[in-house]
Parts: C-alpha cells; sequence; structure tokens
C-alpha cells in the first residue's frame, strides 16, 4: 500500500494504478462503515485510493475540529489489512494553499436539514470532494447512506460540474443495537452511549406507522419527536419527513420518504436516517 501526500507524487502513483479504480473520501478513525465502503471498492474496481483529510473547511467556528478523532496509524493498518492500493493524506496546506479563493457551491439540496443548521457546511464538502475528485480522477466513488444529504449534494454537484465519476452508496452499516457507527460516538460516556439508541428507535417507530399506513408527514415527525422527547439525555436538533432526492419536506408521503434527524446526545451531535417506502 502506497502512501502520499503531495498532489504531485498522488498523481504520479494514480498513474501507475489499473483500472476501474474507485476511490473512497474519508476524515479518518476510520470504522466499519468506512470499510464497507473501501470493501464495496475492493469488490468491484481493479484498484482503491483512499483520501484521510479532516477537512477544516466543512467545520463551523463553533464545531469539533479540534477535538475531532485522529488515530493514523490504526487507520492505516485497516487499509492496508483492506487491501487499498494507495492512501492519500495531504495536509490542510497542499488543500488549502495560501490564496486559495475559489469556491464550490451547490444551491437548493444544500439549503434545508444539516445545510440549515450548520452554515456554510456544505460548501467546504463541496469543495472538498471536487478538488479530490480533481486530482485521484476516480472512476467510482463511494459515499455512505449514513450521511444521505450529503450523497445528494455530492450527485448534484458532479451532476453540474460535469465530473466523470460514477457515484456509489454504501448503506449505513450500525451497531449491534442500531447505533449507526461515526466517529463521534467515541464522544459519548456510557449513559449517552446507551441513551444514543433512541435515533434509531425514533427512526424505526416512524417507519412502522408508515408501515401501519399513516401517509401524513406530520403525523411521521411526531412520532419521531415523541420518541426524542422521551429521553431525558437528548435534545432534538431536526427531524424531517422529506422528498428522497430533493430533500424538501413533505405534506403526504406518497412515493417514499427520507426521514432523518439530527440529536444532541449530551454535547454529541448524531445524525441518522431510513429512506421508507421506496422499496
Ligand atoms: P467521514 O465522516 O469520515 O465519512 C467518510 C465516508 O464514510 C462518508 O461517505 C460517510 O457517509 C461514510 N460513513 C460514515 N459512517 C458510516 C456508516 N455508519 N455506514 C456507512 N457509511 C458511513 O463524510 C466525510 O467523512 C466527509 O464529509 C468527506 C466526504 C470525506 C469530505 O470531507
Amino acid at each position: 500500500m502506497k502512501k502520499v501526500d503531495t498532489i504531485e507524487a498522488l498523481r504520479m502513483a494514480r498513474a501507475t494504478l489499473a483500472g476501474p479504480v474507485g476511490f473512497v473520501p474519508t476524515m479518518g478513525f476510520l470504522h466499519a462503515g468506512h470499510l464497507s465502503l473501501v470493501e464495496r471498492a475492493k469488490a468491484e474496481c481493479a484498484s482503491v485510493v483512499v483520501s484521510i483529510f479532516v477537512n477544516p473547511t466543512q467545520f463551523g467556528p463553533n464545531e469539533d475540529l479540534e477535538a475531532y478523532p485522529r488515530d493514523l496509524p490504526k487507520d492505516l493498518a485497516m487499509l492496508e489489512a483492506a487491501g487499498v492500493d494507495l492512501v492519500w493524506l495531504p495536509t490542510p496546506e497542499v488543500i488549502y494553499p495560501p490564496g486559495f479563493q475559489t469556491w464550490v457551491e451547490v444551491e437548493d439540496v444544500t439549503q434545508p436539514l444539516e445545510g440549515a443548521k450548520r452554515p456554510g457546511h456544505f460548501r467546504g464538502v463541496t469543495t472538498v470532494v471536487a478538488k479530490l475528485f480533481n486530482a485521484v480522477e476516480p472512476d467510482r466513488a463511494y459515499f455512505g447512506q449514513k450521511d444521505a444529504q450529503q450523497v445528494a449534494v455530492i450527485r448534484q454537484m458532479a451532476r453540474d460540474l460535469n465530473v466523470p465519476v460514477e457515484i456509489v452508496v454504501g448503506e449505513t452499516v450500525r451497531e449491534p443495537d442500531g447505533l449507526a457507527m461515526s466517529s463521534r460516538n467515541n464522544y459519548l460516556n456510557g449513559e449517552e452511549r446507551e441513551a444514543a439508541t433512541l435515533l434509531i428507535r425514533a427512526l424505526r417507530a416512524a417507519k412502522e406507522l408508515y408501515a401501519q399506513g399513516e401517509r401524513n408527514a406530520d403525523a411521521i415527525r411526531e412520532r419521531m419527536r415523541a420518541v426524542i422527547a422521551a429521553e431525558p439525555l437528548a435534545r432534538l436538533d431536526y427531524v424531517s419527513s422529506a422528498h428522497p432526492e430533493t430533500l424538501v419536506e413533505l405534506e403526504t408521503i406518497d412515493a417514499g420518504a427520507l426521514l432523518s434527524m439530527a440529536v444532541f446526545v449530551g454535547k454529541t451531535r448524531l445524525i441518522d436516517n431510513l429512506v421508507i417506502g421506496t422499496k
């Protein structure tokens, strides 16, 4: 497994790889969710490139950039064991050299949900992902359904900018009790970790209500709110029952919905989602 940091070294190493090339962008502190994307890329592509870069521009001023967990030796061992060909570890100066002044902004689909609660977040994500795509030039890029809006935003960006990449989406990987795997789960203490199952409990309760015939999106959202309100350690940021592609809130669920939410458990902000009614 080759490791590079500069763009020049990345391009040279990329040129030697057999295609199709699969790419998994990450911020490190890897877990089974990231690895599921790497394994899928490995199964579907001749070569696999992974980037590890904690992208400062997608964190808000009061977010956890400094505290974001890092364990590079462990990450590299996991990627080596997974059979990754090339790991790109750019420094912030490689991605944002002095004088950097070009940003990629996707409009409508970045406005609701995470975009509304985290101003500037998606501008940082799309800018870094565009730069990673330009440097790696992957045939396929792998993203997790865990970050459903990120998938919608990156699909839109790739389409609008004619990026010749196929976006592949991997299912959310969960702990045995249903908590979606996330590097941020690391912030939870024992009590919070137990409470954190409320996201998937709320989503499953809403899905069950839908299965019983409920089609009113407000009633579905209310069901999720009720589960969250019952947990003293939790504070709701938002719940949503939206169109799976436009992410606009629905009144009636007639052709599927993305149920999603953000909840603070203690000081840690967790997100999760389920798609209902499309299968
Ligand atoms: P990061 O949070 O490290 O996630 C890297 C990829 O792993 C993303 O596509 C994310 O959706 C996916 N992922 C995370 N948890 C998952 C889980 N439990 N199951 C399946 N996939 C999961 O997302 C980012 O980094 C950044 O925004 C990035 C795209 C790298 C741009 O900086």
